[in-house]
Protein backbone atom coordinates (compact mmCIF):
# COMPACT_ATOMS: atom_id res chain seq x y z
CA UNK A 1 0.00 0.00 0.00
CA UNK A 2 1.48 3.53 -0.87
CA UNK A 3 2.34 5.23 2.28
CA UNK A 4 -0.58 7.35 3.98
CA UNK A 5 0.05 10.57 6.73
CA UNK A 6 -2.29 10.51 9.44
CA UNK A 7 -1.17 14.31 11.38
CA UNK A 8 -2.26 14.54 15.01
CA UNK A 9 -3.46 17.47 15.94
CA UNK A 10 -2.70 16.87 19.29
CA UNK A 11 -0.05 19.68 18.72
CA UNK A 12 -2.52 21.81 16.34
CA UNK A 13 -4.09 24.43 18.08
CA UNK A 14 -7.47 23.21 20.44
CA UNK A 15 -9.01 26.48 20.20
CA UNK A 16 -8.81 26.86 16.83
CA UNK A 17 -9.65 23.14 15.88
CA UNK A 18 -11.45 23.37 12.86
CA UNK A 19 -9.55 25.41 11.21
CA UNK A 20 -6.40 23.66 12.15
CA UNK A 21 -8.11 20.26 10.17
CA UNK A 22 -8.61 22.50 7.16
CA UNK A 23 -5.59 23.48 7.19
CA UNK A 24 -3.82 19.61 6.50
CA UNK A 25 -7.31 19.01 4.34
CA UNK A 26 -5.30 19.22 0.76
CA UNK A 27 -2.47 17.04 1.81
CA UNK A 28 -3.55 14.26 4.80
CA UNK A 29 -4.69 11.03 4.31
CA UNK A 30 -6.57 10.98 7.61
CA UNK A 31 -6.89 13.02 10.52
CA UNK A 32 -5.79 11.42 14.11
CA UNK A 33 -7.39 12.15 17.25
CA UNK A 34 -5.79 11.55 20.21
CA UNK A 35 -8.25 10.87 22.72
CA UNK A 36 -6.88 10.77 26.78
CA UNK A 37 -8.39 10.44 29.84
CA UNK A 38 -5.68 10.44 32.88
CA UNK A 39 -5.73 7.41 33.67
CA UNK A 40 -4.46 4.97 31.01
CA UNK A 41 -2.04 7.71 29.96
CA UNK A 42 -1.20 10.68 32.39
CA UNK A 43 -2.82 13.41 30.33
CA UNK A 44 -6.19 14.94 29.26
CA UNK A 45 -7.19 15.40 25.81
CA UNK A 46 -10.82 15.52 24.58
CA UNK A 47 -13.52 12.91 24.13
CA UNK A 48 -16.49 12.12 22.53
CA UNK A 49 -18.64 15.64 22.00
CA UNK A 50 -15.41 17.08 20.28
CA UNK A 51 -15.04 14.04 18.28
CA UNK A 52 -18.81 14.50 16.89
CA UNK A 53 -17.98 18.44 16.07
CA UNK A 54 -15.01 17.46 14.35
CA UNK A 55 -16.66 14.66 12.14
CA UNK A 56 -19.23 17.55 11.15
CA UNK A 57 -16.51 20.19 9.89
CA UNK A 58 -13.60 17.94 8.72
CA UNK A 59 -13.32 16.85 5.28
CA UNK A 60 -11.00 13.91 5.92
CA UNK A 61 -11.86 10.82 7.53
CA UNK A 62 -11.22 10.51 11.40
CA UNK A 63 -8.37 8.26 12.81
CA UNK A 64 -9.49 8.01 16.52
CA UNK A 65 -6.51 6.68 18.86
CA UNK A 66 -8.03 5.90 22.46
CA UNK A 67 -5.46 6.03 25.21
CA UNK A 68 -8.09 5.68 27.58
CA UNK A 69 -9.23 2.96 30.49
CA UNK A 70 -12.24 0.76 29.21
CA UNK A 71 -11.75 1.00 25.63
CA UNK A 72 -14.40 -1.76 25.56
CA UNK A 73 -17.22 0.07 26.77
CA UNK A 74 -16.51 3.77 24.73
CA UNK A 75 -14.84 2.60 21.46
CA UNK A 76 -18.16 1.31 19.70
CA UNK A 77 -19.33 4.94 20.22
CA UNK A 78 -16.56 6.30 18.25
CA UNK A 79 -17.50 4.23 15.52
CA UNK A 80 -21.07 4.92 15.83
CA UNK A 81 -19.96 8.42 15.20
CA UNK A 82 -18.47 8.25 12.45
CA UNK A 83 -14.87 7.88 13.09
CA UNK A 84 -13.52 5.58 10.12
CA UNK A 85 -10.70 4.44 11.69
CA UNK A 86 -10.97 3.54 15.70
CA UNK A 87 -8.42 2.41 17.89
CA UNK A 88 -8.45 1.10 21.22
CA UNK A 89 -4.68 -0.18 23.69
CA UNK A 90 -4.14 -3.86 23.89
CA UNK A 91 -3.14 -2.96 27.51
CA UNK A 92 -5.96 -1.61 28.17
CA UNK A 93 -8.71 -3.65 26.71
CA UNK A 94 -10.11 -6.64 28.73
CA UNK A 95 -12.28 -8.05 25.64
CA UNK A 96 -10.37 -7.26 22.64
CA UNK A 97 -12.22 -9.33 20.39
CA UNK A 98 -15.36 -9.00 21.06
CA UNK A 99 -14.37 -4.96 20.67
CA UNK A 100 -12.64 -4.77 17.36
CA UNK A 101 -15.61 -6.85 15.85
CA UNK A 102 -17.76 -4.53 17.29
CA UNK A 103 -15.80 -1.60 16.11
CA UNK A 104 -15.85 -3.49 12.46
CA UNK A 105 -19.93 -3.91 12.80
CA UNK A 106 -20.23 -0.26 13.22
CA UNK A 107 -18.44 0.45 9.62
CA UNK A 108 -15.36 1.62 10.78
CA UNK A 109 -11.87 0.03 10.72
CA UNK A 110 -10.37 -1.51 13.87
CA UNK A 111 -6.92 -0.93 15.14
CA UNK A 112 -4.90 -2.44 17.54
CA UNK A 113 -2.57 0.04 19.75
CA UNK A 114 0.58 -1.45 21.21
CA UNK A 115 3.09 0.34 23.81
CA UNK A 116 6.46 -0.12 23.39
CA UNK A 117 7.33 -2.40 25.38
CA UNK A 118 4.73 -4.80 25.09
CA UNK A 119 5.42 -7.63 22.93
CA UNK A 120 3.72 -7.55 19.03
CA UNK A 121 4.14 -11.76 18.82
CA UNK A 122 1.30 -12.30 21.10
CA UNK A 123 -1.57 -10.45 19.18
CA UNK A 124 -0.22 -12.77 16.00
CA UNK A 125 -3.39 -15.28 16.20
CA UNK A 126 -6.10 -12.27 16.10
CA UNK A 127 -4.75 -10.40 13.66
CA UNK A 128 -7.44 -11.28 11.04
CA UNK A 129 -9.84 -9.54 14.06
CA UNK A 130 -7.47 -6.25 13.16
CA UNK A 131 -7.27 -3.15 10.41
CA UNK A 132 -4.90 -1.39 11.51
CA UNK A 133 -1.88 -2.27 14.19
CA UNK A 134 -0.55 0.67 15.71
CA UNK A 135 2.70 0.47 17.23
CA UNK A 136 3.54 3.24 19.16
CA UNK A 137 7.59 4.36 19.06
CA UNK A 138 7.24 6.62 22.47
CA UNK A 139 6.03 5.75 25.37
CA UNK A 140 1.71 7.27 24.87
CA UNK A 141 0.26 10.81 26.47
CA UNK A 142 2.40 13.64 25.08
CA UNK A 143 3.43 14.78 21.56
CA UNK A 144 7.03 16.11 20.62
CA UNK A 145 9.02 13.00 22.34
CA UNK A 146 12.13 11.77 20.78
CA UNK A 147 11.33 8.57 18.74
CA UNK A 148 12.24 4.80 20.27
CA UNK A 149 14.41 3.22 17.75
CA UNK A 150 14.26 0.19 20.18
CA UNK A 151 10.78 -0.12 18.47
CA UNK A 152 12.21 -0.90 15.05
CA UNK A 153 12.60 -4.22 15.73
CA UNK A 154 9.35 -4.60 16.37
CA UNK A 155 7.63 -3.25 13.93
CA UNK A 156 9.75 -5.23 11.29
CA UNK A 157 8.77 -8.56 12.92
CA UNK A 158 5.12 -7.15 13.13
CA UNK A 159 5.19 -6.60 9.24
CA UNK A 160 6.34 -10.20 9.06
CA UNK A 161 3.90 -11.53 11.32
CA UNK A 162 1.17 -9.86 8.80
CA UNK A 163 2.76 -10.99 5.86
CA UNK A 164 3.25 -14.77 7.21
CA UNK A 165 -0.71 -14.71 7.02
CA UNK A 166 -1.24 -13.20 3.85
CA UNK A 167 -3.20 -10.36 5.54
CA UNK A 168 -3.91 -6.76 4.33
CA UNK A 169 -3.53 -5.31 7.89
CA UNK A 170 -1.97 -1.59 7.87
CA UNK A 171 0.87 -1.03 10.27
CA UNK A 172 0.75 2.45 11.62
CA UNK A 173 3.69 3.95 13.50
CA UNK A 174 2.82 6.81 16.24
CA UNK A 175 5.08 8.96 18.01
CA UNK A 176 8.49 10.95 17.17
CA UNK A 177 7.66 10.46 13.57
CA UNK A 178 9.53 13.38 11.76
CA UNK A 179 11.75 13.66 8.39
CA UNK A 180 14.69 12.30 10.04
CA UNK A 181 12.86 9.25 11.27
CA UNK A 182 10.04 8.64 8.40
CA UNK A 183 12.51 6.79 6.37
CA UNK A 184 13.46 4.54 8.78
CA UNK A 185 9.99 3.41 9.89
CA UNK A 186 9.00 2.94 6.48
CA UNK A 187 11.99 0.66 6.00
CA UNK A 188 11.15 -1.18 8.72
CA UNK A 189 7.37 -2.08 7.33
CA UNK A 190 5.04 0.96 8.39
CA UNK A 191 2.36 2.19 6.33
CA UNK A 192 0.78 4.92 7.65
CA UNK A 193 2.67 7.41 9.88
CA UNK A 194 1.32 9.58 12.02
CA UNK A 195 2.95 12.89 12.97
CA UNK A 196 1.96 15.78 15.40
CA UNK A 197 4.82 18.13 16.06
CA UNK A 198 6.34 17.58 12.92
CA UNK A 199 3.57 18.51 10.67
CA UNK A 200 1.81 20.95 12.83
CA UNK A 201 4.99 22.45 14.17
CA UNK A 202 5.96 23.63 10.85
CA UNK A 203 5.27 26.76 9.23
CA UNK A 204 3.27 25.36 6.88
CA UNK A 205 1.57 21.75 7.45
CA UNK A 206 0.40 21.02 4.15
CA UNK A 207 3.91 21.10 2.72
CA UNK A 208 5.67 19.58 6.03
CA UNK A 209 3.25 16.32 4.93
CA UNK A 210 4.15 16.28 1.45
CA UNK A 211 7.86 16.43 2.69
CA UNK A 212 6.99 13.19 4.93
CA UNK A 213 5.14 11.38 2.21
CA UNK A 214 7.99 11.57 -0.03
CA UNK A 215 10.25 10.03 2.54
CA UNK A 216 8.08 7.71 3.10
CA UNK A 217 7.63 6.68 -0.97
CA UNK A 218 11.74 6.05 -1.38
C1 LIG B 1 1.15 10.40 21.76
C2 LIG B 1 0.11 10.43 20.67
C3 LIG B 1 0.67 10.83 19.37
C4 LIG B 1 1.26 12.22 19.36
C5 LIG B 1 2.38 12.20 18.39
O1 LIG B 1 0.71 9.66 22.84
O2 LIG B 1 -0.49 9.15 20.51
O3 LIG B 1 -0.30 10.70 18.34
O4 LIG B 1 0.37 13.23 19.00
O5 LIG B 1 3.05 13.42 18.47
P1 LIG B 1 4.51 13.59 17.85
O6 LIG B 1 4.39 13.31 16.39
O7 LIG B 1 4.86 15.00 18.16
O8 LIG B 1 5.38 12.60 18.56
ZN1 LIG C 1 -1.77 8.91 18.69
Amino acid sequence: MAPQISPSILSADFAALGVEVERIADAADWVHVDVMDNHFVPNLTLGLPIVEALLRTSRLPLDCHLMIEDPDRWAPQYAEAGAKSVTIHAEAASAPIRTLRTIRAAGARAGLGVNPATPVDRFEDILGEIDMLLLMTVEPGFGGQRFLDVVLPKVRRARDLIKGRDLDVWLQVDGGVSAETIERCAEAGADVFVAGSAVYGADDPSEAIRGLRAQAEK
